[in-house]
């Protein structure tokens, strides 16, 4: 056979190949997440990650991952515990998961049945919708206003006798605004009926935190991941803490091999190094505050924000933006499809030399693309719908 004709023959087995088995409904009707992934090798500001590594502690100890390790099923309970203490909580109060991706997941599947609500904001984290629109097709989003701040009050407006879980960040991605403690309180007290899953993924680049509070309010689960500050996002593993009843229901939904065992020998040497988390929480902090005053400079406008990240107003330049920029080694998220971000891009804010380097491309960038800062203040009228109730 030629290998035309094998070809040829492929290509009918393929056709021939068909099923007429569909998935779910709600499968069908879920969005789906496409991050864009290929082609990373530059400066990567575009997925608020740590730009630089993991502590030198964590990599001398995946240094002594042994081949006999590697053939063993990984235990999660042990490393639970210590992360538990960590903490100051019980080893029952806390679940490993693979990456907050997989919590939220697990929250999802844990908690929602077909004719319950979910609630979240939007913009937010796009996992949030993925996850419970597999379960639900109620998820109910409440819009930010054109200030992107957690819209509170029409947040709690949107509470229904059914909403069983909500989910917030704080601070939110993309737009690097929380919620303070008092309102993520009251979001508990207004819905004592729905898991209130409190996202703290960039908890250190902000320092305002409401894991103490899980030891008395029975609803609240807060989420941590390794992915950020500890530099850890290709070992997935993060976290949920709360109250004991709850983590019995989402350990009984998580597969018992959820975390790689690689991950979990990483943790307890991550979170015993205290000073580098703090080391690259610093450099951000000081990061962020020259990412501002360059942004200033230029005449971008943005959100102020308390995470690794910031929201930049570019208008309708922001696709032609993010493309210069790669040119110049440089990877940007264009955030503009998400809800009240058309013309927005973000930045992630990383080590000193990065934040150097990204704020040199962007100013080159702007300049080759012909940018404008009327440009940037233009996108404010433009996508000022104010704050639609929910969808
Ligand atoms: C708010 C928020 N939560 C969770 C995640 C995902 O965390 P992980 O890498 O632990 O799955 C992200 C990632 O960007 C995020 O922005």
């Amino acid at each position: 056979m030629t290998s035309a004709t094998k070809s040829f023959t492929k290509q009918a087995a393929a056709k021939k190949n068909v099923t007429k088995i569909v998935a779910r409904r709600a499968v069908l009707a879920m969005p789906e997440y496409h991050p864009p992934l290929a082609g990373r090798d530059a400066l990567r500001l575009d997925f608020n990650e740590n730009t630089l590594a993991a502590s030198p502690k964590v990599i001398e100890r995946l240094k002594q991952t042994t081949a006999e390790g590697l053939t063993k099923y990984p235990e999660r309970e042990g490393v639970e515990k210590i992360a538990a203490a960590h903490f100051g909580l019980q080893p029952e109060q806390v679940v490993l998961t693979n990456g907050v991706d997989e919590a939220i997941h697990l929250l999802c599947a844990a908690f929602l049945e077909e004719e319950d609500e979910a609630l979240i904001q939007t913009p937010t984290f796009f996992m949030y919708e993925v996850s419970a629109g597999m379960m639900t097709a109620r998820v109910k989003k409440v819009q930010a206003d054109t200030s992107l701040e957690f819209p509170y009050e029409r947040f709690l407006a949107g509470m229904t006798p059914r909403t069983k879980l909500i989910m917030v960040a704080s601070p939110n991605n993309p737009t690097g605004a929380v919620v303070s403690r008092e309102h993520l309180l009251g979001i508990c007290a207004a819905a004592p009926q729905a898991v209130v899953m409190v996202d703290e993924a960039y908890f250190h680049f902000f320092g305002e935190t409401v894991m103490e509070d899980v030891e008395r309010v029975p609803n609240l689960i807060v989420a941590r991941t390794f992915s950020k500050a500890y530099g850890l996002a290709n070992l997935r593993i993060g976290m949920l803490a709360g109250n004991a009843e709850l983590m019995k229901y989402v350990r009984k939904v998580s597969s018992p091999y959820n975390v790689n065992g690689v991950a979990l020998d990483c943790l307890p040497v991550a979170l015993a190094d205290d000073a580098y988390v703090q080391w690259y929480a610093e450099q951000v902090h000081a990061g962020r505050v020259r990412m501002m005053d360059g942004l200033r400079e230029l005449g971008v406008d943005f959100f102020p924000s308390h995470a690794n990240f910031v929201l930049l107003k570019i208008g309708a330049k922001h696709a032609e933006l993010v493309t210069a920029m790669r040119a110049h080694g440089v990877l940007l998220r264009d955030r503009s499809a998400d809800p009240g971000c058309d013309g927005y891009v973000r930045i992630t804010i990383g080590v000193d030399e990065h934040v150097t380097r990204g704020l040199a491309a962007l100013k080159a960038s702007l300049t080759e693309i012909g940018w404008r800062p009327s440009e940037g203040l233009a996108v404010q009228t433009e996508t000022d719908k104010g704050g639609r109730e929910y969808e």
